[in-house]
């Protein structure tokens, strides 16, 4: 049992964490506390009781069962609304039908069951063979008859607790809702230091930490996409944690539309982090006797710093996240033409490409933008989801079965959420695209995006991508998505285009469980949570260029496991210096993640060709570790010249170990490795090292400009 309830206090243990609230005064759910877990029973309401301080400003209350008194705002709640006197960043908002924006939620019930439900129309963790127990706990605005549960679900082994909200109207009118956040949580103190993962296109996911204090901080995004700027995903640490020591706090958004992340901390010495959908450009209309779901929060407690949580992340986002029989399968090495080719490509062109990756051992090919319609350039065609007649003029199947025929398999690359001003979908259906009557249509790319919140539109999406998929032998696909939302008709349209885009996307992925699907926004500007639900792995960056990639696939291990991450050897790391120190570390910090080239391998020379299908065979030999390991970080390449991490799993370890400057020096670098057996021995370069020896005492690494990559056996 890992939910318990004892003097109306609810006690949820993980693993190693404890996280308690309670029912106060008949009415608000309190806060007690979120940290190392509690084995025995603990009763914590007294800290709730002790906390009333008068100040100016404060609006005190008796309880309805003691003579205690309590101020909301001198509360920790677990869900805060408009009145009372709490004026943090509320949980919830809405306007009434009088016009009045105060609520009043009350205890009503709980209720605690095995298992966990699905989310309505939305991406969320599952439970399988009964890993997780829920506890819903149900209040109500008497006045209105809006009911609000908070669903919490406790994966005791995977060592997290996912919280969402459902709001009910129970009443008689209609309710406009403008802020429902996934959860709250009210921390003591405000001497933390929260991570940012932020950045920008090809420089995704940098890491960056900044002093909460008495600030507001307020990660989110506007954009209708969880963006390339920040991610859904932050953390809270006291201020001296760090890798392996410390408590870290780590909230994850199951999300991929604009979104809010807060922290606010109060002059009474509390911290308030508040995430859901953005409520900046959110509302919506809640009719009598409907339902609204809010996105869910994974949220993963450490008392031994950033990597044990990441890791927690790392498994429960990989098992019980990611879905369909690709979830624990080693993802395929592959070759894609974009960088080699765009979108300037013949049949011939692809299948000599092809060729020299089946020469030298890759498995997939996949076929980038350009292979519809009339795409010659990114001027035209989006939305025309049938077969260029000039560049593949035997249709895609005739290319398919060729590269199948060398024993490669074949990728396609979709664009399904747009559509071009060009293209005869925009001329027969003008109206398709997402704008605001009257207002100008902004072109990104030159292109404008499908409205997703209409029915018609999903299906045509759903029909057309199904047709394709259905032509040919493809078995993967990488889905792009180019631009941000710009203009609006209404608040509520950014999340309703989110709900439209994950119901094409269920669609899709039920309907083709064979085909590997990799979610892309630009590279890395839709790497969120809520995509893995729908496509197991991302286009981590368009950026290539070794040092810039070790940095972004650096930051998204914070959350993200490396199964998760594409990785490609491209045309960056080739243009400074063909195929020697440059080439290599390219292909090495690919290797840490899931492996592939983005050129023309048919123009390699022979050596060339050779070093590549080395990497290949290299890759093979490791690719269960470093997709399916166990990650550990050991020099951050934000606060030293490295970075370098490793993997762990079974019989093998992979150390990455690379330098991020040219900077010439002589420095003794001695690497203590983790997560190795103590008592074991372990082979690395014909050399026999003792696991004990490795993570106390190190190993020694080169003080060159390369990349490294070393394997160790248990033996
Ligand atoms: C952006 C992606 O990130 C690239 O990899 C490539 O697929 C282009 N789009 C194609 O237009």
């Amino acid at each position: 049992m890992s939910i318990e309830i004892k003097n109306n206090q609810f006690h949820l243990r993980t693993k190693t964490s404890s996280y308690i609230f309670c029912v106060l005064s008949d009415r608000y759910l309190v806060h007690l506390y979120w940290g190392e877990k509690f084995e025995n029973d603990v009763d914590l309401k007294y800290n709730a009781d002790e906390y009333y301080r008068w100040r100016c400003g404060t609006y005190p209350f008796y309880d309805e069962n003691s003579t205690n008194l309590y101020t909301t705002y001198d509360l920790r709640h677990e869900f805060s609304v408009v009145g009372g006197g709490d004026f943090r960043i509320p949980t919830f908002d809405a306007k009434y039908k009088n016009g009045s924006t105060v609520s009043e939620f009350e205890f009503e019930s709980y209720k605690v069951y095995d298992g966990k439900p699905k989310l309505c129309s939305l991406p969320a963790t599952y439970d399988e063979g009964g890993d997780a127990e829920t506890l819903e706990v149900v209040l109500c605005d008497k006045l209105t008859g809006l009911k609000a549960t908070l669903v919490y679900s406790v994966f005791e082994e995977y060592d997290v607790i996912t919280r969402s909200i459902r709001y009910d109207n129970c009443g008689n009118d209609s309710i406009l809702l403008k802020s429902c956040q996934s959860a709250s949580v009210d921390f003591i103190g405000t001497d933390y230091k929260l991570l940012n993962l932020q950045g920008e296109w090809c420089n995704e996911r940098s890491v960056e930490w900044q002093k909460v204090g008495h600030s507001i901080i307020n990660i989110d995004s506007k954009t209708g996409m969880s963006s390339h700027a920040r991610n859904p995903f932050l953390v809270l640490a006291d201020e001296n944690t760090d890798e392996y020591s410390g408590n870290a706090y780590g909230m994850a958004l199951v999300y991929s539309g604009s979104f809010s992340m807060t922290a606010e901390g109060t002059s009474f010495g509390y911290t308030r982090i508040a995430a859901g959908i953005n409520p900046y450009d959110f509302e919506w209309d809640l009719d009598k006797g409907e339902s609204f779901q809010t996105p869910e929060v994974v949220m993963a407690f450490s008392n031994t710093g950033l990597n044990d949580m990441s890791r927690r992340y790392h498994k429960i986002f990989r098992e019980r996240l990611c879905r369909g029989k690709f979830r624990d399968m080693p993802r395929p090495m592959l070759v894609n033409n974009w960088e080699a080719t765009g979108a300037d490509f013949t049949e011939d062109k692809i299948v000599d490409i092809a060729k020299a990756a089946a020469k030298v051992g890759f498995e997939m090919v996949v076929l980038d933008d350009g292979w519809f319609g009339k795409r010659d350039n990114d001027l035209t065609s989006l939305g025309d989801w049938y077969v260029h007649k000039t560049k593949l003029p035997k249709g895609l199947a005739s290319l398919v079965n060729r590269v199948n025929e060398m024993g490669l398999k074949f990728g396609l690359w979709f664009e399904p959420e747009m559509i071009s001003a060009d293209s005869d979908l925009y001329r027969a259906h003008p109206d398709w695209c997402i704008h605001c009557d009257g207002r100008r249509r902004t072109e990104g790319r030159h292109q404008l995006m499908l409205d997703l919140s209409r029915d018609e539109v999903c299906d045509y999406i759903i029909k057309v991508v199904s047709d394709i998929l259905e032509s040919a032998n493809i078995e993967y696909v990488k889905w792009d998505c180019n631009r941000n939302i710009t203009e609006t008709q209404n608040n509520s349209q950014k999340h309703k285009f989110m709900l439209g885009t994950y119901k094409v996307m269920e669609a899709l992925v039920t309907k083709f469980p064979d085909v590997l699907f990799e979610s892309c926004a630009s590279g890395g500007g839709r790497f969120d949570a809520g995509m893995l639900y729908y496509m197991p792995q991302t286009w981590t960056s368009d950026c290539t260029e070794a040092v810039t990639r070790m940095h972004i696939q650096y930051g998204t291990s914070f959350a993200y496991p490396v199964s998760s991450m594409a990785a490609h050897v491209g045309k960056m790391a080739v243009g400074f210096d063909k195929f020697n120190g440059p080439m290599d570390t390219s292909a090495k910090v690919a290797m840490g993640a899931n492996f592939g080239f983005e050129m023309d391998l048919s123009e390699l020379s022979e050596t060339e060709t050779e070093q590549v299908k080395g990497y290949v065979e290299q890759y093979k030999l490791v690719r269960e570790t470093v997709q399916f390991g166990e990650l550990y970080r050991l020099e951050s390449p934000f606060e030293t010249p490295y970075a370098s991490w490793m993997m762990v799993k079974d019989n093998q370890a992979v150390l990455f170990a690379h330098k991020t400057s040219t900077r010439n020096t002589v420095e003794k670098r001695q690497l203590k490795l983790k997560g190795l057996d103590k008592n074991k021995q372990y082979r690395c370069n014909d050399k026999i090292y003792d696991g004990e020896t490795l993570m106390k005492l190190g190993f020694v690494i080169p003080q060159d400009s390369k990349g490294h990559m070393y394997v160790f056996e248990t033996i």
